[in-house]
């Protein structure tokens, strides 16, 4: 049994070694390239594929695999917006990701940027390498007795809500399907309006699917509080871009802090010379304010996510080419 694996980092090789060797029995083989039309036929001769990405997978490099008789993909990660499932069903193909590789990453992630963007670290940085350290009037604000606004209660909005809670913060949540592991909280509200209205602290953690692209629009930021801080270390799609850049602009947004940006595959991963360099426009757009921290797709990047990505993603491989039922099976029968 041979399995290829996509997208192999330097961080991930010695997981990988630690996986190869405790299954003597399973061929595996890989490449630092992500996986694309060019790519495919490395995975030639392959019976299972795992990979990561970004990048959308496209339907003319799922094609060459289904050519190559391989019919199982594992991804390491949660996130499943880089596919359109009809071509998945078209090359029938079976799919398993990684939704618990470390909820605690991002939540803890997110939990870093509120208290980054409340305590004016930006503004503190640039103050110390000036060798100003004087505290006025960069006077910060505490998460305790704040309203912190939850948008998506799965693996990792629950864990963002316990540790909310754990500051001393009034939680409310909003959810599709409310988690009923939250629900004797009693955190739960019934609109999303309601949550946009009522927040100091606005938190999003839902997964991509279409319906939900630009969830967060100009008509979702105009019914938030002034001065709200918005905080997106889920999908870039989620948010109308221009309409947060002119809800800063306007004031109405007080701080923002970004995992993710819609055009994220243009930039991050990437190494530039100097920031000027970045031609995108949003990204230019965004990053000269001092109430707005973007950090580089980076709040799953611990070694316990990145562990669990490499065994999860190969066991629930191996298990599909031995037969067995997964244990993270994505149902591509539903968009
Ligand atoms: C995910 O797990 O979906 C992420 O956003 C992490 C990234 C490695 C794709």
């Amino acid at each position: 049994m041979k399995i290829y694996l996509y997208g192999i980092r330097e961080d991930e090789k010695e997981y990988l070694r630690q996986w190869d060797a405790a299954h003597p029995d399973v061929e595996i083989d890989y490449t630092h390239e992500i996986f694309t039309e060019e790519t495919a036929e490395l995975a030639e001769g392959s019976d299972g594929v795992v990979m990561v990405q970004t990048q959308p997978y496209s339907r003319a490099a799922l094609e060459k695999l289904h050519d190559f008789g391989i019919s199982k993909i594992s991804v390491r990660n949660v996130g499943l917006d880089g596919f359109d499932f009809q071509d998945l069903r078209d090359f029938d193909f079976s799919l398993t990701y990684v939704p618990v590789y470390s909820p605690n990453a991002i939540a803890e992630h997110t939990t870093s940027l509120i208290l980054r963007l409340l305590r004016r670290v930006p503004e503190f940085d640039k103050k110390f390498a000036n060798a100003d350290f004087r505290w006025f009037p960069t006077i910060g604000e505490e998460i305790h007795g704040k309203t912190v606004g939850i948008i998506g209660t799965g693996h990792i909005g629950s864990v963002v809500a316990r540790i909310m809670a754990a500051f001393g913060a009034k939680v409310i949540a909003y959810d599709i399907a409310p988690n009923p592991a939250l629900e004797n909280l009693g955190i739960y509200v019934d609109t999303l309006d309601e949550l946009l209205e009522q927040s100091d602290i606005i938190t999003i953690h839902t997964p991509l699917a279409k319906k939900d692209i630009h969830m967060i629009d100009a008509d979702a930021f105009a019914k938030m509080k002034d001065g709200v801080i918005f905080i997106n270390c889920a999908r870039g799609g989620l948010v109308d871009t221009d309409a947060l850049i002119k809800a800063l602009d306007s004031g109405k947004i007080g701080g923002a802090a970004l995992d993710v940006l819609e055009s994220e595959n243009d930039v991050f991963q990437k190494k530039f010379d100097k920031i000027e360099d970045v031609k995108d426009p949003q990204f230019q757009a965004l990053i000269n304010r001092d109430n707005v921290i973007i950090t580089p797709h980076t709040a799953f990047y611990t070694t316990t996510a990145v562990h669990n990505m490499i065994f999860d993603s190969l066991n629930d491989n191996q298990r599909m080419l031995d037969g067995k039922a997964p244990k993270y099976p994505v149902d591509i029968s539903v968009e």
